[in-house]
């Protein structure tokens, strides 16, 4: 059995899913319909690229219907015919911006970051969406900590998780930097989602912020994935470059892992931004994994954890950790990389002996009993950009830069729009994922990804690695 993996390019979400019997089993993606989500309702329907009219999604799949949440909506989606997905229903907020959705049982689980001077957001409990009354029935509004970025729910639908992400933000008038204490909550619903709620926000005390202080202190929980029992959730702590294990039944942090280092004079990398073109080679610096998404995966009665190593920084008006390699070192090609300032200074010499840059530019997949790396994909995603999607490759996705013109913000690692797919045989003896293919939301035009979106003409396409493999050999 082959197991494919999606990772969505700016490395910041991952899809583990679609089993195919056999290695050349082909498959392949048509696009069945698209379906433009508003990110506002004036209330004329206002729509545009990055503005987050769809942050998250979770699909229902006995009623065909998807919860798809972004911005200040709710939206409501029916794929009973998915050649015309329609938009059913929706339902606007104030002062907040939705983070995430997750559909289970017969409920909806809601979480609200609250914009109004950054007070507790909340996660509100829905009844799956009633068509006859067409209505999205509340059952309950949760208040929990600073800006909830993920839930997450046991497979009972018992027990919710809540990743309190609380990033700092400036406070202008005092000139400091506000850093709220992030946390995971742990919301408990013994007799399911409609009875009544205990809550343990265990942040609380546990890993209360405080920048002067230890590892643990300033953590921002962003992801959440439970094991296979359903007895521990796993939640990545992006900036912090590590991975909290928290025990369901005792509502503790059991462990919280580091997740080291990776060498980029074992591999190549691309370092500048500003070179005008693709020049991967191997430097001594170090890349922080930092993963925002993680997905638990079985191999062979075992569970691993897949990571999507995007990399992220701290970097605020009263605080910055952001520095860039040429502050250190004179090099044209190098000197454009972001590390940090946080690690590898020598105290003697006040000099930065080691530089650690931001994300691994790829993914891993860790041992969930001690985190301890089993693979890692190096520099395979950007060689194979560059091979196969060269007009692609450093392209950061933003609006405003042509599709085929965007070969220099590789430094800040984004690059929307595209999938990268990899296989992983289930009956061999070790975890190697192979490269399988790239799915991208943009041609080879040399229109903005706003002008294409504004044409209604992102559409998605898929290229073929062993495709090509097999052309080429032709
Ligand atoms: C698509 O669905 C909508 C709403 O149900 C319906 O009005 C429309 O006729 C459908 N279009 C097609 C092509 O089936
Ligand atoms: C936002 O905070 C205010 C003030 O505490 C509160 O009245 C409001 O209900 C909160 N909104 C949400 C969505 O949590
Ligand atoms: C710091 O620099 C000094 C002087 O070069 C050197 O002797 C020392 O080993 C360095 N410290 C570390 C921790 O590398």
């Amino acid at each position: 059995m082959y197991l494919h993996i999606f990772i969505f390019m700016c490395l910041d979400t991952l899809i583990i899913a679609m089993q195919t019997p056999t290695k050349d089993t082909k498959f392949k993606f048509n696009t069945l319909s698209n379906v433009y989500l508003p990110y506002a309702y004036t209330p004329d329907p206002l729509f545009g690229l990055g503005e987050d009219a769809a942050e998250q999604l979770s699909f229902e799949p006995s009623s065909k219907l998807i919860y798809a949440v972004g911005n200040t909506n709710i939206h409501v989606l029916d794929m009973a015919d998915v050649t015309n997905l329609t938009v059913l229903f929706h339902q606007s907020y104030t002062s907040v911006a939705i983070t995430d959705v997750h559909v289970c049982g017969g409920h909806v689980f809601v979480a609200f970051d609250n914009t109004t001077r950054h007070e507790d957001g909340c996660v509100n409990v829905y009844k799956l969406y009633n068509k006859e009354t067409q209505t999205l029935d509340l059952v309950h509004s949760i208040k929990v900590g600073t800006l909830p970025d993920m839930v997450l729910t046991t497979p009972d639908c018992k027990t919710l998780i809540v990743a309190i992400e609380a990033e700092p933000y400036d406070d202008n008038a005092n000139a400091v930097l506000v850093d709220n204490s992030g946390g995971i909550g742990l919301v408990k619903f013994p007799q399911g989602p409609n009875g009544a709620y205990t809550k343990n926000l265990e942040s609380q005390g546990v890993m209360y912020i405080n920048r002067n202080a230890k590892f643990s202190d300033d953590v921002e929980p962003e992801y959440i994935t439970l094991n296979t029992e359903g007895t521990l959730a796993y939640v990545s702590l992006q900036e912090n470059n590590g991975i909290a294990v928290v025990d369901l039944a005792s509502e503790e942090i059991v462990d919280i892992f580091g997740l080291g280092f990776k060498d980029w004079t074992l591999a190549n990398i691309d370092p500048s931004d500003r070179d005008g073109g693709v020049h991967m080679q191997p430097w001594k610096v170090f890349g922080m994994y930092q993963p925002d998404a993680i997905k638990m995966l079985r191999f062979q009665n075992e569970d691993f954890i897949v990571t999507a190593n995007e990399g992220d920084s701290k970097d605020y008006d009263y605080f910055s950790e952001e520095n860039r390699v040429g502050d250190f070192v004179l090099s044209e090609l190098f000197g454009r990389l972001k590390v940090t300032s946080v690690k590898g200074k020598n105290e003697t010499t006040q000099q930065y002996d080691q530089l650690y840059s931001f994300g691994g530019r790829g993914f891993s997949i860790r041992r969930a009993s001690d985190m301890s790396l089993v693979y890692d994909s190096g520099d395979e995603i950007a060689t194979k950009t560059a091979e196969l999607l060269p007009h692609l490759f450093n392209a950061n996705g933003e609006e405003s830069i042509a599709v085929s013109d965007c070969s220099d913000t590789r430094s800040d690692d984004k690059r929307g729009s595209t999938i990268a797919v990899y296989s992983l045989d289930q009956t061999a003896a070790e975890i190697t994922p192979q490269f399988e293919a790239f799915i991208y939301g943009v041609g080879d035009s040399d229109e903005t990804r706003g002008d294409l979106y504004t044409a209604r003409d992102i559409s998605m396409q898929m290229l073929l690695q062993h495709l090509r493999e097999s052309l080429k050999a032709a």
